[in-house]
């Protein structure tokens, strides 16, 4: 049954810029309905997943692909951020090229966010393009890293620092997968629903009332927040289609932070929803100071971050320089200036420019723990 059914973009601008997703407790097991749906003469299907994942949900992948009368080759790599590089990239593309794939093969991306933000990379650019379905196996993956059109791979000086935008043709959401997932890994997409209901304070509300059946993985629940992430970000890119394109800023929550903190660390300290759990908190904070919310703003986010298990405050061995020179690197700085995008009241974000680096300091400072 299908929960969920989203037409992502403008069907008239060009085929890339159309998806749909949905989020569906018996997606894999209706695969084949859904690769048979895209209407297409696919001449074989690859399927990119990890060493992790794929033992779990690979041979239910193959079988579906196989029903739809296609061969269906493998791409395992090893899993972590750390692999998200040129390096894998281009093992992806020498393997395409050694398979026989050509213009019309279909490319299925099974994993979670690192996955799809590689899977999709390397399918934007194989032959230029060919198309893909993402089946997202984590929360994180679910709520937020799948959809929106945006990929890349990471530099050594920083994260997404090359990649494209391009849509997959599907996403096909099946909170069953989540089963298999650690509760660290599940508290870490938490990170980013908490992020959507700082967006949208109903939602907010909702996550609060909900927080003890959210955490026991409620099935109706889950599929609820999947929904509502879904299309809370789908709208936000609906907008940047139809010509405001500062909005999709907001989706950056949290992340400019959170990326220094995950370089600092050499991604090996916090998870991503760890890391975007203390950045929401440092933001919040620094809009505090500036004086757009007031202290209870600040406390409620981070109760709710508390509640899902999630950390506000990072290591005091993280050098306060090393944090500046990533948080200098975001691509959202205009002309040397800080841009961040703060709270203003619980439900609204905004982007304020030239925040002083003194101040950006100051907040780093005091969300170090304190030994
Ligand atoms: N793929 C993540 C985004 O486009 O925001």
């Amino acid at each position: 049954m299908v929960h969920f059914k989203k037409y992502l973009g403008n069907p008239m601008a060009n085929s890339h810029h159309a998806c749909q997703i949905c989020i569906n407790p018996k997606g894999l097991e209706e695969l084949p309905q859904y690769i048979k749906e895209l209407k297409k003469e696919y001449s074989c299907a690859v399927i990119i997943s990890d060493e992790n994942v794929f033992p779990l949900f690979g041979d239910a992948v193959i079988a579906a692909v196989n029903e739809c009368h296609l061969r269906a080759d493998t791409l395992i790599l090893p899993p972590g951020e750390q692999n998200k590089n040129l390096i894998t990239a281009n093992f992806c593309w020498e393997r395409l090229v050694t398979l026989g794939c050509d213009r019309n093969t279909l490319m299925i991306v099974l994993g979670g966010g690192v996955l799809t933000d590689l899977g999709g990379f390397v399918a934007s650019t194989f032959m230029r393009g060919i198309d893909v379905i993402f089946i997202p196996t984590t929360l994180l993956g679910m709520v937020d890293a799948a959809i929106g059109g945006k990929n890349g791979i990471n530099l050594p000086s920083g994260k997404n620092m090359i990649g494209t935008r391009y849509h997959p043709k599907l996403i096909i959401s099946d909170p069953s997968c989540l089963e298999s997932l650690s509760d660290h890994e599940f508290r870490s997409g938490l990170a980013e629903v908490i992020k959507y209901g700082v967006i949208d304070s109903h939602f907010f509300v909702y996550l609060e009332q909900n927080v003890s059946s959210i955490l026991k993985r409620q099935e109706e629940k889950i599929s609820t927040i999947i929904g509502r992430c879904s299309e809370i970000k789908t709208h936000i890119i609906e907008q940047e289609f139809q010509g405001n394109p500062q909005i999709r800023n907001i989706l950056n929550y949290g992340h400019t932070f959170a990326h220094a903190i995950e370089g600092a660390t050499d991604f090996k300290i916090y998870c991503h929803g760890e890391a975007v759990s203390i950045g929401m908190s440092c933001a919040a904070l620094l809009s505090l100071k500036l004086g757009f919310v007031d202290q209870k703003f600040v406390e409620r986010q981070d109760a709710l971050c508390h509640k899902m298990g999630l950390p506000t405050f990072m290591s005091n061995k993280i050098p306060l320089e090393t944090l500046m020179d990533f948080i200098k690197r975001d691509k959202k700085h205009v002309k040397g200036k800080f841009c961040l995008i703060l709270p203003t009241e619980l439900g609204k974000l905004s982007q304020v420019d030239h925040v002083g680096k003194e101040m950006i300091l100051e907040t780093l400072k005091e969300k170090q723990l304190v030994e």
